[in-house]
């Protein structure tokens, strides 16, 4: 059933954030990197621009569709369409905890409610070829997690899961912001790895407070993947240095880099009018720490905004930097 990704450093789904420009910018620093969408729900896809939500980069391969919904016929044809577009994977969010989210019932509330999440996993096992992972916290509120996700492991296992990411922290559904729930609630790999010591035959990605290669290469060696979220968006550049460590991948020149953007953004432009700054917000942080960085930055939101083509921005900020 499913299978261990090779590429087992992967860049979290996070909404605003991830989306395909993202996307198409990180393969360039991390060719190996599996990359995650935005979660997309059911419903905006069965009601609404199909092509926007799903339409994708073939350089962004190999590439997650994460999924946010709990009706296991919904899912089933979301999965379908995933499949159609040609995703490599789909991945079922039961940990985002904010108020919209839990309107819908899904999300991390789906975990008080384990047997609802292997159905659902079923349905979409049975409408694709495509592995389907799920997403998770270790625990909501007060649930205790060796009792509760131990049971929801198990069962939705039962479903045809076979890979888990675990934010490796609790979300608390009252009480705290989406913001909140990503710093406030503890930190507990050791619990995580406990996890993985029961259930020895399923894959394990951790996620969570992950910071620097070092460490994203020493959880290596407990789990079977780490995933980057905050850290990888607002510094990239960990990404080609945890590409490097891994796989011996020598990082695009800067100059190379700017080149593809600029192709890229010419492209973009002509086929869907996307404006520049939706593609250079995600550049932000690439230089951060360099002599220039906040005149890059500057450039990249602010002058992006109002410049002709996208060479009028992409080179002078090359300048600020060199
Ligand atoms: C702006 C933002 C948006 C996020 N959106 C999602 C999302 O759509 N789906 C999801 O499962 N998690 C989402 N997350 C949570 C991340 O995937 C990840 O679990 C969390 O940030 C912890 O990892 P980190 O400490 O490496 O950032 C989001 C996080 C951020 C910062």
């Amino acid at each position: 059933m499913g299978k261990v990704s090779k590429n087992r450093v992967s860049v979290a789904p996070m909404m605003d954030w991830t989306d395909r420009h993202c996307r198409y910018f990180h393969r360039l620093l991390a060719p190996n990197a599996l990359l995650y969408t935005e979660m997309v729900t059911t419903g905006a896809l069965l009601h609404g621009d199909v092509d926007r939500h799903l339409r994708f980069d073939p350089s962004e391969h190999p590439v997650v569709l994460q999924l946010g919904g709990s009706e296991p016929d919904d899912l089933a044809a979301c999965a379908k369409m995933a499949t159609e577009y040609g995703y490599d994977e789909i991945n079922l969010n039961c940990g985002c905890p904010s108020e919209r989210v839990q309107k819908g019932a899904f999300g991390a509330c789906l975990m008080a409610e384990p047997e609802l999440v292997r159905d659902c996993v079923a349905a979409m096992r049975a409408a694709t070829p495509l592995p389907i992972t799920v997403k998770c916290r270790i625990g909501i509120d007060d649930m205790e997690p060796r009792q509760g996700l131990w049971t929801f492991v198990e069962k939705v296992h039962a479903g045809g899961c076979d890979t888990f990411v675990i934010h490796a922290r609790k979300a608390w559904l009252k009480g705290l912001s989406p913001r909140e729930n990503r710093e406030v609630p503890p930190l507990d790999y050791a619990l995580v790895r406990d996890l993985k010591r029961d259930f020895a035959g399923l894959n394990f990605v951790l996620n969570g407070g992950v910071t620097t290669v070092h460490d994203t290469l020493s959880h290596l060696d407990t789990f079977d993947g780490v995933m980057l979220g905050r850290a990888a968006y607002q510094n990239p550049h960990i990404l080609t240095e945890v590409e490097e460590a891994l796989h011996g991948t020598t990082a695009l020149p800067l100059q190379t880099l700017i080149e593809k953007m600029i192709a890229y953004a010419q492209a973009q432009r002509e086929m869907h009018g996307t404006p520049l700054h939706s593609i250079t917000r995600h550049m932000v942080g690439l230089n951060a720490g360099k002599r220039g960085a906040r005149r890059w930055r500057q450039i990249l939101t602010v002058d992006a905004l109002k410049a002709k083509t996208p060479q009028d921005v992409f080179w002078p900020a090359l300048e600020a930097i060199s």
